[in-house]
């Protein structure tokens, strides 16, 4: 059987990967440094073998989920996949998504979906990106590495946390054209500017700046795993460890993970875990004078993170924001929060800045949701770590193409030729 295979070839890192085998087709010329070709070709046979077993074995996010919590010892599972509470805010996002309904098309003819969009001047092959996870490397072993050369090679962004394993130094080189610092802000001006310029020198083109942090929250599950700040391996957390040796030789490997970009500005506080520099060093409720300030010192794309109400949007509007990033930060900080898919809706009649929504999104069908129902932009937090936890460095690549192939084919469904079309596909939004 001949497949339709959708290869991109990225000039500079001067290899072919295979991305897809859907029947996309698309020639596109990325910009800046690195000019990227997606173009139909064969990829290498052991390439399209190992890729084509994957598919057989997880063609859904689901199974990716399911064997990476087979994979992970409890605590680091309890860490990425829960949420704070009853955890209702958490279940809502997919819930929320699910109930969306769109119309299918009868009689539109042949058609390749077009999956492109663009979002802050830049063109994207893809409508969708990887969201930040502080101590990503945690979850598996050097995560923010894996998952940076996923999305150059995908042509996604890639959201590094201030508080990752790995520092904007180490990352930023690796993650393409599409780098996002996240930055939990920093009390200390002197510290604010030296993050800002470290990002900028390393590559990083936008910065989103996370305000739904305004105080620590409790996260029920992760304390009953056991779990501390900084983690600590117990004879209780060992026995869990013992249980998932490819986590444990990983680790073992490379030794614990420290919030490494937090621990360089140590100081007086050295004698501190990095949870404790953390702590101290990021003002974590910012206010409108710090965002000015942010603003002014910033000249590339800004994004705020973590709104949900519509009646903040003139402010962030005066203040110069870029785009706006919708979330509930995955349930994680306040159980009495909406379903962010809700709230789609009503930013998007409240703006015309750009939308980028995350929540509960548990494959293509709901990026195409949560397109139509106004966003620009999709991330996803949790679901590339279900993917690194499952395959480990394939699993983000695999679950790019997964994503892709099931939008394409629901877009065929729908007869969307390309994003623009999703809103008029919509039959109704969900009741906020
Ligand atoms: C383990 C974990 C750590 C996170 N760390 C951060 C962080 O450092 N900064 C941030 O802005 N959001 C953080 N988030 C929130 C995610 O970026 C995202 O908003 C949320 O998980 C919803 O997306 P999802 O449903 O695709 O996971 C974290 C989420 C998880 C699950």
């Amino acid at each position: 059987m001949r497949l339709p295979f959708l290869t991109r070839i990225t000039a500079m890192a001067g290899h072919n990967t295979y991305l897809s085998t859907t029947n996309l087709r698309r020639v596109q010329w990325g910009e800046g440094r690195r000019p990227a070709l997606w173009c139909w070709t064969r990829p290498h046979p052991l390439r399209q073998m190992r890729a084509m077993s994957l598919d057989a074995r997880y063609p859904a996010l689901s199974d990716l989920k399911a064997r990476a919590q087979r994979r992970l010892p409890r605590f680091v599972w309890e860490y990425l996949d829960s949420g704070t509470g009853s955890e209702q805010a958490r279940r809502a996002g997919p819930d929320a998504l699910q109930q969306i309904a769109l119309m299918p098309s009868i009689l539109h003819g042949e058609m390749t979906p077009d999956l492109g969009t663009t979002l802050l001047g830049q063109s994207h092959p893809l409508p969708f990106g990887i969201g930040p996870v502080g101590m990503s490397g945690l979850i598996w072993p050097d995560a923010e590495r894996h998952l940076a050369r996923a999305a150059a090679v995908a042509g996604i962004p890639y959201t590094l946390s201030t508080v990752a394993a790995q520092t904007p130094e180490d990352i930023g080189p690796l993650a393409g054209n599409h780098a996002w610092f996240q930055l939990y802000p920093p009390r200390d001006e002197a510290i604010r500017l030296d993050m800002l310029a470290r990002a900028r020198a390393a590559g990083f083109k936008v910065l989103v700046l996370t305000v739904d942090v305004p105080v620590a929250s409790r996260r029920e599950r992760q304390t009953r795993s056991g779990l501390t700040q900084p983690p600590r391996l117990t004879a209780r957390l060992m026995t869990q460890v013992a249980k998932c040796p490819a986590w444990a030789m990983g680790m073992a490997r490379l030794g614990l993970p420290r919030m490494r970009l937090i621990d360089s500005y140590a100081g007086d506080t050295s004698g501190l875990p990095s949870t404790a520099h953390a702590g101290y060093l990021l003002r974590t409720s910012p206010d409108r004078a710090y965002l000015d300030w942010l603003r002014a010192h910033w000249d590339g794309p800004l994004v705020v993170k973590g709104v949900l109400d519509p009646a903040d949007l003139p402010m962030l509007e005066a203040a110069g924001v870029d785009a706006i990033w919708i979330s509930n930060h995955g349930g994680r900080q306040f159980d009495g929060a909406p379903a962010t898919v809700r709230q789609l809706p009503l930013m998007r009649r409240a703006t015309d800045l750009p939308l980028i929504f995350d929540g509960g999104v548990t494959g293509g069908l709901d990026i195409l949701r949560a397109l139509a129902l106004g966003a620009d932009f999709v991330m996803m937090a949790r679901p590339w770590h279900y993917a690194l936890a499952a395959l480990g460095p394939d699993g983000p690549a695999h679950l790019a193409r997964i994503l892709a192939a099931d939008m394409s084919s629901n877009m065929g469904q729908l007869g969307a030729r390309r994003v623009g079309d999703l809103p008029g596909r919509l039959i109704g939004t969900p009741a906020t």
